[in-house]
């Protein structure tokens, strides 16, 4: 597994060490796998991985294979996926840059009311990115942290707009669900090429929140 490759992030690591409920776990939007790799490791048999993006899907799939990650994957549109009447234990969002703003607010309490009592909920807000300000077009510095109709470019994130956030907005967002406690949130700072050869700041809030029994 290329645990290596991703930052350390105390809020996984807090999760991977913790009981949780049983129940299916979701990563919606899981993209290299910072998430997903570790949960299928921790978590065998329970976890689900949704990318709408097919290369994200395909580069997955061939982890699996080489490294027999026991998880399902799903090249899927995560606002379409119905989640399981049961509950769920844990459920992963990190897709919420290609979303608007009220898509992510519906989308969080859509999955917050699927957790079950002492399920875990993973969000990661962009609250800076480069790669919004080359789609959004030539703007001036800083990016205006906002909501915007346009849709991402790879012409595969559906029509969903794209955000970024302030760290307090993200915060309040999660904090106002019933019964949510605050388990990390810190940020990860990353230059990445997305695939048009020029190397794009991008600056992520990871969240980790627990739906205590209420
Ligand atoms: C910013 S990356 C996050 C990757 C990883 N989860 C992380 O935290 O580092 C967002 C991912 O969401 C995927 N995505 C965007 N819209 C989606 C949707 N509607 N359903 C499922 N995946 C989506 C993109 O293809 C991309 O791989």
């Amino acid at each position: 597994m290329r645990m290596g490759a991703f930052p350390d992030d105390p809020g996984l690591n807090a999760v991977l060490a913790m009981v949780i409920p049983d129940g299916p776990i979701f990563d919606f939007g899981f993209g290299a796998g910072q998430h997903l790799w570790p949960l299928a490791e921790r978590f065998p048999g329970r976890v689900v991985g949704l990318d709408i993006h097919p290369s994200w899907f395909e580069e997955a799939s061939l982890e699996v294979l080489l490294y027999k990650h026991d998880v399902r994957l799903l090249a899927e549109d995560a606002l379409q996926f119905p989640l399981p009447e049961e509950g769920s234990a844990i459920i992963v969002i990190g897709m919420t840059v290609y979303l608007t703003k009220d898509r992510v607010r519906s989308f969080v309490a859509r999955a917050w009311q699927g957790l079950l009592p002492g399920g875990i909920l993973m969000v990661s807000f962009a609250t800076y990115d480069d790669f919004v300000l080359y789609a959004l077009g030539p703007r001036d510095y800083p990016l205006e942290r906002g909501s915007y109709q346009v849709n991402c470019p790879c012409g595969f994130c559906g029509n969903y707009g794209l955000s970024v956030w302030d760290e307090e907005e993200a915060l309040e967002l999660l904090l106002a669900l019933s019964g949510a406690r605050l388990i990390d949130s810190h940020r990860q700072e990353t230059v990445q090429d997305l695939g048009e050869g020029i190397p794009r700041d991008r600056s992520f809030l990871y969240t980790t929140v627990q739906k205590t029994a209420v």
